[in-house]
């Protein structure tokens, strides 16, 4: 098939001009490598609801939704009404001292995720994985962790492995690889993480139980991308096993918090772990992350008088005692009332069944479409997020994508963009609150007039 693809076409004059401006004042004209995709990404000048408007002033109705995190869509009134009237109530953005929606938004996730007895704030999800690991490896006092293919925490040193690697360099499905995703990773630092075959409980078993004296922590995604659920036996096994080897289980739900659940997917499968790490969501379009977890692991960052890392004396001994763990912008009174926002609305009115049912309705005929053109298809994915699969084989882990095809699925992505659904190619689809019936026929008929250019 000669896929012929509208996007190319030169169309978005605008963003192709502010990218290659871009391009002389950042490096590869973008601020985060996942953004960009070729020929250029699009260069957005408004938003609203579950719309994105570009600067040549085309529409989109917007799947990405900042990569999940806006899971009541673009500006939503009572938002941005709660956070400005906040900042003037307050009188300021930031305190720099301690305030009361730090504890209101602490007593919530508590209420909410059944790993969680405390809660500290970070500024993203990388932080809250990274500190939560730290936490591991200072209460095991091991020095490794563990980390399953194709999961991404976050871009340091420790996790930026085998989040994406090619055929060639994998290794084992049963003992994969550590393959750095980055220039600059130092040796040392790959092999401080043992890299975990996803959904193969006897595989991370055994590696599980020959690492155990070194390991401190095993993280994971509880469902893979955001769209690969592990199944229930491997979760409750790997429970088990990491319990008895006093492994800690850190569960990162930066993309499942408040998307598969209001309690992450901990809730949905009634799996405690040792440690959360929140984020997207959580900061209701604000930057944010936040790690809960057990007190007694929590309580190692306490940090009591004379504590403080950067006391005038330097003699401070408690330093030695405490994991450290600040920023400057912890616990930002803003982001956290609109997290609260967010929280509120979406416990409110079966909110979340609502969304649930909008997604699946969207699955199913995007399903119903591509059977209908004998295009071996799955969607798969919990909740609001999902993903569509260019194959009718059994997808369970990273490894299972490689038979996709996913040449096929770009280049509708690419005709998408042309049609006004925006998504960056072969990313998952996350939903919100205010995608409706319309967005839903636009978005399958988009579907079949890219299939239909494409093939006809
Ligand atoms: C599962 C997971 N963990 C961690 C992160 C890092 O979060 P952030 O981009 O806020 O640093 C992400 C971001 O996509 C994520 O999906």
């Amino acid at each position: 098939m000669g896929l012929k693809v509208s996007f190319e076409s030169g169309k978005k004059v605008q963003s192709q001009g502010l990218f290659q401006k871009a391009e002389k004042v950042i490096p590869g004209g973008i601020s985060a490598n996942i953004k960009y995709f070729p020929p250029h990404p699009i260069v957005m000048e408004k938003a609203s609801g579950s719309k994105l408007f570009d600067v040549d002033g085309e529409e989109y109705i917007d799947y990405s939704l900042c990569y999940g995190a806006l899971i009541t869509g673009h500006g939503h009134e009572r938002i941005t009404s709660a956070t400005t009237k906040y900042m003037e109530s307050i009188g300021t953005a930031i305190f720099g001292t301690p305030h009361k929606l730090e504890i209101t938004m602490a007593e919530k996730l508590i209420e909410l995720y059944p790993g969680i007895d405390m809660v500290r704030y970070t500024n993203s999800g990388l932080e809250a994985t990274l500190f939560a690991i730290r936490l591991a490896i200072a209460y095991t006092g091991r020095g490794r962790i563990g980390k399953f293919e194709g999961h991404y925490h976050g871009g340091y040193n420790e996790v930026l492995v085998s989040v994406n690697p090619n055929e060639q360099e994998a290794g084992e499905a049963g003992n994969p690889s550590a393959v750095p995703e980055s220039k600059g990773i130092p040796e040392d630092k790959l092999n401080q993480t043992i890299i975990l075959p996803f959904n193969d409980l006897k595989a991370t078993e055994q590696l599980l139980r020959k690492h155990a004296h070194e390991l401190a922590a095993v993280i994971l995604e509880p469902v893979q991308g955001g769209f690969i659920p592990a199944e229930p036996e491997f979760l409750e096994g790997l429970r088990k096993i990491t319990k008895e080897l006093g492994i800690l289980l850190i569960f990162d739900e930066v993309k499942t918090g408040f998307r598969v659940h209001l309690g992450g997917a901990q809730s949905v499968y009634n799996i405690t772990p040792d440690l959360t790490a929140l984020g997207k969501v959580l900061g209701g379009g604000f930057p944010v992350g936040a790690i809960g977890g057990r007190r007694d692991i929590m309580m190692l960052s306490a940090p009591n008088a004379g504590s403080d890392v950067f006391s005038v004396d330097g003699k401070s001994h408690k330093k030695n005692d405490v994991v450290f763990h600040s920023g400057t912008y912890n616990g930002h009174p803003i982001v956290l009332s609109a997290g609260l926002e967010t929280i509120q609305l979406l416990e409110e009115d079966n909110t979340m069944g609502q969304l649930f049912m909008q997604t699946n309705k969207l699955r199913k005929q995007l399903e119903e479409l591509y059977a209908s053109y004998d295009i071996p298809m799955q969607t798969i994915g919990m909740g609001s997020i999902f993903n569509i699969v260019l194959s009718s084989n059994p997808i369970r882990n990273y490894r299972d994508m490689w038979q996709a095809d996913n040449k096929l699925r770009e280049a509708i992505d690419r005709e998408l963009l042309d049609l006004g659904v925006f998504l960056k190619p072969l990313n998952r689809y996350s939903m919100s609150t205010v995608h409706d019936n319309i967005d839903i026929r636009k978005t399958v008929d988009a579907h079949e007039k890219a299939i239909r250019r494409l093939y006809y």
